[in-house]
């Protein structure tokens, strides 16, 4: 176990690259994954009522309810390999209510990572967010959506076009999520201001990543931060 290991929150649009990146955070800083999107999967995949529940609401894109998904993330945190490892948690919160639950629990990560993914180009291709001044171009973010594909031996995250399977044998048995459609793409914006809304109230720095660009480029901006954090902890 380590001393005392990193705990992390990465939040984002659907599609932002959130997956793909922590792929790559874990495997160089060794901290345990915790998707509350793969945790939900997992709940339908049992049968179980709550992931019955959960289905209805994630096949439309929607949040599920508070009730069944803060209780199933607190409980995979205290998990001892959580515990010892440190904690990368994807895709949670999503609400500011989800946010101060967590808090509340004593769950508090070291860095939020919010992935961003917007650029400024043609108007007709923008949703411009009032509220929060964020432009984001959702025709980024459906494009990565159709595209996914799911490698069910390694469970590695591919896309057709940016980042294509290696060898024809991996790309004969990819998959498609049963909720990436273009309907699911054309997500909830709102969901996006209220996660950035919602760092805040996490606890610990928060860090912007531009998300708009190769993957590798993602990365280096994450583990710059990552390096500082782990730099600054020596200093203390
Ligand atoms: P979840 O599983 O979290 O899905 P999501 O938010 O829709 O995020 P994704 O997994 O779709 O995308 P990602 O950001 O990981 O992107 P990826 O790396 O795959 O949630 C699913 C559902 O569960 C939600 O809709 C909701 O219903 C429910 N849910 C989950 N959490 C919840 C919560 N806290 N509360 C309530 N409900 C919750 O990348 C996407 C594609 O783009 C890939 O093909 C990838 O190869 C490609 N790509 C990645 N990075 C780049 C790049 N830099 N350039 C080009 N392509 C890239």
């Amino acid at each position: 176990a380590k001393a005392d290991p990193l705990k992390i929150m990465i939040s984002g649009a659907p599609a932002s690259g959130k997956g793909t990146q922590c792929e790559l955070i874990t495997k160089k800083y060794g901290l345990v994954h915790i998707a509350a999107g793969d945790l939900l999967r997992a709940e339908i995949a049992s049968g179980s009522e709550n992931g019955k529940r959960a289905k209805e609401y994630m096949e439309k894109g929607q949040l599920v309810p508070n009730e069944i998904v803060v209780m199933m993330v607190k409980e995979r945190l205290l998990l001892p390999d959580s515990q010892e490892n440190g904690w990368l948690l994807d895709g949670y919160p999503r609400s500011l209510l989800q946010a101060t639950a967590l808090k509340e629990f004593g769950f508090q990560p070291d860095l939020f990572i919010l992935l961003e993914v917007r650029v400024l180009v043609a108007a007709g291709m923008l949703c411009y967010l009032v509220a929060s001044h964020y432009l984001v171009n959702e025709e980024i973010l459906v494009e990565r959506v159709v595209g996914r594909r799911l490698d069910p031996v390694t469970g590695k995250i591919y896309h057709l076009k940016y980042s294509p399977p290696e060898t024809e044998e991996i790309a004969a048995r990819l998959t498609q999520r049963f909720d990436d459609t273009e309907e699911k793409a054309c997500f909830e914006l709102i969901c996006e201001v209220a996660v950035a809304n919602s760092s805040s109230k996490c606890g610990g720095r928060t860090f912007n990543v531009n998300g708009n660009v190769p993957k590798e480029d993602v990365f280096a901006q994450i583990d710059g931060a990552l390096t500082k954090l782990l730099e600054d902890r020596k200093l203390i």
